[in-house]
């Protein structure tokens, strides 16, 4: 059993479909602790609701990333976390920490990565003319939105789509791939080779085009 922390800033969707994977009685993670950097985050009633703890550790409490990262460190301690999603969570952190948890942080964007790194990915995906966008479930490397893929799911752009929707759309697939890579993880199933991430015998194919790698 693979004990996770879970870190939120905002409306918690990917937390909660991460619980309710959790949930299910041959998953082969479970939830130790979610941790907020943002106090209102809607994703605390979500774990609270789920009985999970939560802790809010608050970056505006901190002089500067390095004391910050390392209350969240304490935090993990606490808690014999052994793993990190990233659900959501809108601060940056430092190589050091990332370097600490090296290849045990995932994270989710809303982007076919490489492309549109950063924000406002799905009115970026418009203006570019794409004809699909999507989400990526990626091991976490220091530089932002970057390291190896595990999973992603593709959707078709149609001309009437706007941001809004698109963005809809896209969060539904990644509540459908979150726990998948989670459980790739957690069932030892993924090596990493350099930059890339191989799935042993992969069969996942739901919801979406995913990654011809593993089909
Ligand atoms: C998602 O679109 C995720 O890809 C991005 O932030 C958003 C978080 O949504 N990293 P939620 O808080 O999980 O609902």
């Amino acid at each position: 059993m693979l004990d996770v922390a879970i870190l939120i800033s905002g409306q918690g969707s990917n937390l909660q479909a991460l619980i309710e994977a959790c949930e299910e009685p041959d998953f082969p993670a479970r939830i130790v602790v979610v941790i907020s950097n943002n106090p209102d985050s809607y994703g605390l009633q979500h774990a609270r609701k789920a009985g999970l703890p939560t802790a809010v550790i608050n970056h505006r409490d901190f002089e500067d990333r390095e004391t910050f990262e390392n209350a969240i460190d304490e935090e993990l301690k606490n808690h014999k976390a052994k793993f990190i999603c990233l659900a959501g969570f809108m601060r940056i952190l430092e190589a050091r920490f990332v370097n600490r948890w090296k290849d045990r942080i995932l994270n989710i964007h809303p982007s076919l990565l490489p492309a549109f790194k950063g924000l406002h990915t799905q009115e970026r995906a418009l203006e570019a003319g794409v004809r699909f966008t999507g989400c990526t479930v990626h091991i976490v490397r220091p530089e932002m939105d970057d390291g190896p893929i595990i999973l992603q799911a593709a959707v078709a752009v149609d001309p009437e789509d706007t941001a809004e929707n698109l963005s809809e759309k896209v969060l539904r697939l990644e509540h459908i791939i979150y726990p998948e890579a989670l459980k790739l993880m957690a069932m030892g199933r993924v090596s990493i080779s350099g930059n890339k991430a191989i799935i042993e015998k992969a069969t996942y194919h739901k919801g979406g085009l995913i990654s011809p790698e593993i089909l």
